[in-house]
């Protein structure tokens, strides 16, 4: 215990020396929104949060953006069971001991990943006989989590334990236990770390389909036996434009069996190259994932998997797939990131779709903002925000009811500067794309309380104007900006 005490604090220093290099030569600005994302998913009591391998630490770009945005860590790959344990009874937690550190000196909760998996998996635990497996498997659960106790938010207790179809995997654990290993491993991971939240990871489960209901039964099972469980991880690996409309009446009937849900590991993977029309629905999918989470209460938070495009796993794994995450390969933000900061609430006030141009500076057409027509006595106030470059604009719009009554269903009228025509939008329909247009709430933000307020964005391409609109009318009212 001492020893391990020593290797951590060392690893502690370690981190703090290099994040201050880090810090010193740090050539790339963090994210430009208003807020970050974390500060952001912090006001409405979520994380927002990562996946971080030890490689990614000596990375001074990533290590800015991940300390600047990010208030959860998910090691990667340091605490899988051939990282940790790669031979039987020697453990190994130097790696996700430096990753821990890490994420401590950066205030960041850490969720711990994984102590059950199929996956990277090391040999001898599959070569076990089937009597000896159980055993191994408790060690395994009780050594590494009290190594962490007290260190890490949750436990991924058991990860990806059902195939698509629904039925269980026929894995090592299985194999050798039958469903009651999930049980078991529940019960010596609490026995371990009793504060820790402890999870079952999937994927292919966001939506209501064959896999989530079969978690769902898994689930109800458990609780009726008083196993602990606290939450479901939805890792949300998902492609682009196929994110499930029911993925938040998903999360909420998980919810309302008194568990936790999170958004484990997003990322939204597309066919390169890229086009400006796919990372406009990019940024739709972003933000429909964070808006579903806003929307049901015991959604704790979402991590995206790697801080950016450079850093994901998808180009390794799916032939000709990536661009995945809401950071591009130079850490600059995309869509998607502009979509999460507005779905969360925030504004975007400034960035650039050139990497190497600092994010606070201006191109001719960029910013602008509207601040004219106060259409005094409204009901509502409109303040928008236009992110500009050359040929096109992204516009983040937030309606405001300064009124006494709800807003129950809105539509938003505005008109577009000549040139501009809309490509995309999210939180809501706009139609026609130029002109006179109208933005029309969804079925989730269609509900303005008196003093609440909706966000929705849209993107557009322009041939030179980039102006804001002067005026907005809600469900025929004027409204006043600013
Ligand atoms: O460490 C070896 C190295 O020695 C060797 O030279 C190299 C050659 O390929 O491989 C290295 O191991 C790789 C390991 O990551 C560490 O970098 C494996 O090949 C590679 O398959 C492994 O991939 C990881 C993958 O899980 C394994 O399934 C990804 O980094 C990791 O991001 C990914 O994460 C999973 C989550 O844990 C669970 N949900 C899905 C998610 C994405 O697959």
């Amino acid at each position: 215990m001492h020893l391990t005490h020593n290797r951590r604090l060392a690893a502690a220093l370690a981190v703090v020396a290099s994040a201050a290099l880090a810090g010193s030569l740090a050539l790339v600005r963090p994210a430009s929104a208003d807020t970050s994302l974390k500060q952001l998913a912090e006001a409405k009591s979520k994380y927002f949060g990562t996946a971080l391998v030890q490689s990614n630490l000596s990375n001074s770009a990533l290590v800015g953006v991940a300390t600047s945005q990010f208030d959860m860590m998910t090691p990667g790959n340091e605490m899988k069971w051939d990282t940790t344990e790669p031979s039987n009874g020697t453990f190994n937690f130097g790696p996700g001991d430096a990753l821990v550190a890490f994420a401590q000196a950066h205030s960041m909760r850490v969720r711990g990943h994984n102590l059950v998996w199929h996956s990277q998996l090391p040999s001898w635990v599959s070569s076990l006989p089937a009597n000896q497996v159980q055993a191994a498997m408790e060690t395994h659960i009780t050594t590494e989590a009290t190594h962490y106790k007290g260190e890490v938010y949750s436990w991924d207790v058991v990860n990806e334990p059902f195939n698509d179809d629904g039925t269980l995997r026929q894995d090592a654990f299985y194999n050798a236990m039958g469903t009651g290993y999930i049980a078991d491993a529940l019960r010596t991971a609490h026995a371990a770390d009793p504060n820790a939240k402890l999870y079952l990871n999937d994927y292919n489960i966001e939506g209501e389909n064959t896999k989530s209901n079969a978690m769902y039964s898994l689930v109800q099972s458990l609780l009726s036996q008083g196993v602990p469980i606290n939450g479901i991880g939805l890792e949300s690996h998902f492609i682009l434009g196929q994110v499930p409309s029911t993925m938040q009446a998903n999360m909420a009937r998980f919810a309302a069996l008194g568990l936790d849900v999170a958004v484990t590991e997003l990322d939204d993977r597309i066919q390169l190259p890229a086009s400006s029309a796919n990372l406009a629905q990019q940024a739709s999918d972003y933000s429909t994932v964070v808006s579903d989470c806003l929307a049901v209460t015991r959604c704790v938070g979402v991590s995206q998997w790697g801080v950016g495009d450079a850093d994901s796993w998808i180009p390794g794994t799916f032939s000709g797939y990536g661009a995945a995450t809401m950071y591009d390969q130079n850490y600059q933000p995309k869509p998607a990131y502009n979509a999460a900061v507005s779905a969360l609430g925030g504004g975007v006030t400034s960035s650039s779709s050139s990497p190497t141009t600092p994010a606070s500076s201006t191109s001719p057409t960029s910013p602008t903002s509207s601040s004219s027509s106060p259409g005094g006595g409204a009901a509502c106030k409109v303040s928008d925000t236009v992110d500009a470059w050359n040929t096109g604009l992204t516009e983040n719009i937030t309606i405001s009811n300064t009124g006494s009554a709800a807003v129950n269903g809105w539509n938003l009228a505005f008109t577009l500067a000549s040139g501009q025509s809309v490509t995309n939008a999210w939180n809501a329909t706009i139609s026609p794309s130029s002109g006179s247009v109208t933005a029309t709430n969804l079925s989730y933000d269609a509900a303005i309380a008196p003093g609440g307020s909706v966000s929705f964005g849209l993107q557009a391409t322009h041939t030179g104007n980039a102006s804001a609109p002067p005026s907005f009318s809600l469900n025929g009212q004027a409204c006043a900006t600013g």
